[in-house]
């Protein structure tokens, strides 16, 4: 009731955000508001639905003396809740039916968070925890509080507060009782709190010589630990457990199995009512890449397959959405198919490690859709993902979705319509047969404007947002061509290949492609039912956009529209960085209509976006050029005619240098007034995560300087008014300063002051400033200074002369 009044409340006295026809009843007219049991006993004469389950709900309209009644009935106090939320959702403005029942289609809808103990979020990208701050919970819980609301107020029922790697710092008595503070918050939003668990706390905490899931010892030291936490937080959810994959303990050390971990634990947690989620992201990072059977892509199948039926019922098996790593596109995780005695998750990332970081504007939700509707065909019948982790195509009493979320302090994700992830991701594990266009016309109407121009204009934006990133960053099935090594964000075609991470995508002078058939292949193919496997172990029958993820053909191989692939990836790339540009106008165009802080935010990182994209495009066209010796039948990879180099420019202090990797840079160079130099000690640069990490990621600069250095360019084009693209590198660990000049007039200066992940001159931060509408003619010299600060040496790639500007 609490929600209702203060929304009501709010939205009565003039929010700019139009009713929902049904909120507008209740305003006007009389609610009553309860669960089935209360109803039952104070007002019997409403016939609520017998069998109203826990989380479900019940909406009615009648008249009662003349005067309207709206009955908001829920199985539970969570069914209530959600009733009431449902309720405020501007949805279905085109009417209001009698009654509604909604019931949620999977029992588990959780969120993790991977939040570190220090407050520092793996993965995060809104900021710091607002739960954790220096090794214990933050005395403030008001966020979580409002968190927990949120989550609510779209049908989330759990929360996975910690890290998946290194959790064992949160299960000291003394963490214990202060993570009890957190689910105190969330309880009153019927939000569960669960932990991360570390296979090897028994050792690492309890001072045992092991962690032997089947020693007694061990066993005893759980059951004592899972006592103490439900004496705490009787309504705890359980645990995630990571094991055995990318440096975390597991009880492979001990010969045993992931069963055999998972049963233990969840033998205990079972009394309480709680469950073990275990992921299936295990796999070997140290693989032999020069084995052409080896296979990353392969393992969860490989291991929990044949430990299908041994899993307790309170085990389910988390398995994230493709058999790689959240990457731009994947074929669905073969596993979904593989284990119908076993409960099972789907693992989804709302966080975009992989899809831009929530720096490049990604709807992520028709992928999620399209993983959800996928149909496993297993054993021949219709067994969709949604339908498997729903426990409805094996009747299974647990399962669901789990989104790795990843808040902080930050506006939450740090981007304002990154929201829609979140918000889409619970309205999917609601009911995942709502349309992503429909969930996103839904969040903008709440959240950004009811006006229909925004909203048509909103959608359009986000429902063009994955197809064009995954068109800049490595279509066809290639996975998101990044740095997989170090920062999981530019370009970085090479960083995947010749390592034991296995994203391979083993390009070569002739071709490029895995080959993961069963014929000449890894075999992977036939990890999926016999129907699926077929389509998937031919070329000719493999959709394009996965044609690269299954199979090694020649950049001549013909896609099913008769295009080259080599062509495909040229096209693709400037396709996709042309759409993130249209991002811009699109947002533009509806400037007046939107709030002016919201629209200038949003402004801003569309067209970092658009910048972004062509130093992405750049980078993998330049890249497949080069290896492929084939040019592009149009002409434009790797030639840039309105472009002046910044190595071709006059120089003073200035010094060319080469960019690592070369395809981070135009033609592989830039200039930089630092030299950096390689430091011998261990990196300065952030901790990714990662076990292994490249040595380069860590330079150490010279001292500051204050000397600028300065790149004259001679302009020799036509006499017009032009916009130019100062390209820069915006490195951390200083603000470098830049001017610009023409005929040794200052136009322009600007600070190289954002936070981008590398600390070396590449695509992670290669960015534009736009010197808007500049008066050129033949013989004017355009000059850049740039002023090192700290580590960053204001290195330069080069300026472009954008298509004159339209008369103003
Ligand atoms: C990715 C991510 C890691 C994370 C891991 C996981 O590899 O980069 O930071 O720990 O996934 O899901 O466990």
């Amino acid at each position: 009731m609490r929600e209702l009044t203060r929304a009501l409340g709010h939205l009565a006295h003039g929010s700019s955000t139009a009713l929902s026809p049904r909120a507008e009843e209740a305003v006007s007219g009389q609610t009553i508001i309860g669960t089935a049991k209360q109803f039952r006993k104070e007002l019997p004469d409403v016939q609520v639905p017998p069998d109203l389950k826990a989380g479900e709900f019940w909406f009615n309209r009648q008249n009662s003396n003349g005067a309207h009644q709206l009955i908001v009935v829920g199985g539970d106090e969570a069914g209530v809740l959600y009733g009431a939320f449902n309720l405020l959702r501007s949805r279905d403005s085109n009417g209001f039916p009698l009654e509604v029942r909604e019931a949620p289609a999977m029992p588990l809808r959780w969120v993790d968070e991977w939040d570190n103990i220090d407050g520092s979020i793996e993965r995060g990208y809104g900021g710091r925890s607002i739960f954790f701050d220096a090794g214990h919970v933050r005395n403030d819980l008001a966020p979580v509080t409002e968190y927990a609301r949120l989550l609510a107020s779209i049908g989330i029922n759990g929360c996975n507060l910690n890290n998946v790697n290194n959790a064992s710092a949160f299960f000291t008595p003394e963490m214990l009782k202060e993570v009890a503070r957190i689910a105190d918050a969330m309880r009153p939003y019927g939000v569960r709190v669960s932990l991360s668990a570390d296979i090897a706390s028994p050792q690492k905490l309890g001072s045992l010589s092991t962690f032997d899931p089947l020693d007694p010892a061990v066993k005893k030291w759980w059951t004592e630990k899972i006592n103490e936490i439900y004496a705490l937080i009787p309504d705890f959810g359980g645990f995630t457990v990571k094991a055995d994959s990318e440096g975390q303990p597991g009880p492979a050390s001990y010969g045993r199995s992931p069963a055999d971990a998972a049963n233990m634990l969840a033998a205990t947690l079972a009394p309480h009512n709680g469950v073990v989620l275990y992921r299936a992201f295990v796999y070997n990072h140290h693989l032999d890449w020069t084995d052409p059977k080896a296979d990353r892509a392969r393992a969860a199948y490989d291991i929990f397959h044949p430990l299908d039926g041994r899993f307790a019922s309170n085990v389910i098996i988390q398995t994230k959405e493709g058999p790689i790593d959240f990457q731009a596109r994947e074929p669905v995780s073969p596993l979904f198919g593989g284990i119908p005695h076993t409960s099972q998750a789907v693992e989804l990332q709302i966080t975009q490690e992989y899809l831009g970081q929530q720096r490049h504007l990604v709807y992520i939700v028709p992928m999620w859709k399209e993983v959800l509707d996928f149909d496993m065909r297993v054993s021949d019948a219709s067994t969709p993902v949604k339908q498997i982790i729903s426990g409805k195509s094996f009747n299974r009493q647990l399962g669901g979705m789990v989104g790795v979320a990843c808040v902080g302090q930050n506006g939450w994700l740090g981007s304002p319509l990154a929201l829609a992830n979140l918000y889409a991701f619970g309205r999917l594990a609601w009911n995942p047969n709502l349309k992503p266009e429909d969930i996103a016309a839904e969040w903008t109407r709440q959240t950004i404007s009811t006006d229909r121009a925004v909203v048509s204009t909103v959608v359009n934006m986000l429902m063009h947002s994955w197809p064009a990133y995954e068109s800049y960053t490595g279509p066809l099935g290639l996975q998101t061509l990044t740095d997989i090594t170090g920062s999981h964000y530019g370009p970085n075609i090479e960083a995947s290949e010749r390592n034991g991470w296995g994203q391979w995508h083993k390009a070569d002078h002739e071709g490029v492609g895995f080959d993961r058939t069963v014929a000449t292949g890894t075999g992977f193919a036939s990890q999926y039912s016999p129907e699926v496997a077929r389509l998937y172990e031919s070329a000719a029958t493999t959709p394009d956009n996965l044609l690269l993820f299954f199979h090694h053909v020649p950049y001549t191989y013909k896609l099913h529209d008769g295009k080259t692939v080599i062509q495909y990836l040229y096209d693709s790339h400037y396709d996709g960085a042309a759409q993130a540009a249209q991002s811009v106008s699109r947002w533009e165009s509806v400037k007046e209509k939107i709030d002016p802080n919201l629209y200038e935010d949003v402004l801003a990182r569309l067209k970092y976006q658009a910048g972004h994209a062509i130093v992405w495009r750049d980078a993998v066209t330049q890249y497949f050029l080069k290896l492929s010796g084939i040019p592009d039948a149009q002409g434009r990879a790797g030639r840039y005619p309105n472009r002046l180099e910044a190595e071709d420019a006059r120089l003073t202090g200035y010094k060319t240098i080469d960019v690592n990797p070369w395809e981070d840079a135009s033609h592989g160079k830039a200039v930089s007034c630092d030299i950096p130099r390689l430091a011998d000690g261990p990196g300065s640069g952030p901790d990714f995560g990662r076990a292994e990490k490249d040595p380069h990621e860590s330079w150490a600069s010279e001292p500051a300087r204050d000397q600028s250095c300065v790149a004259d360019f001679s302009y020799t084009g036509q006499t017009g008014r032009f916009n130019i693209a100062v390209q820069y590198f915006d490195l951390q660990g200083g603000n470098a300063k830049f001017s610009a000049f023409i005929n040794g007039q200052q136009i322009d200066a600007w600070t190289a002051n954002d936070k981008f992940p590398s600390t070396r001159p590449n695509g992670d931060n290669s960015t534009r400033h736009i010197l808007d509408k500049v008066a050129l003619k033949p013989g004017d010299t355009i000059r850049i200074e740039g002023t090192p600060n700290s580590a960053d040496p204001a290195a330069l790639d080069y300026i472009e002369l954008l298509p004159p500007a339209p008369a103003p």
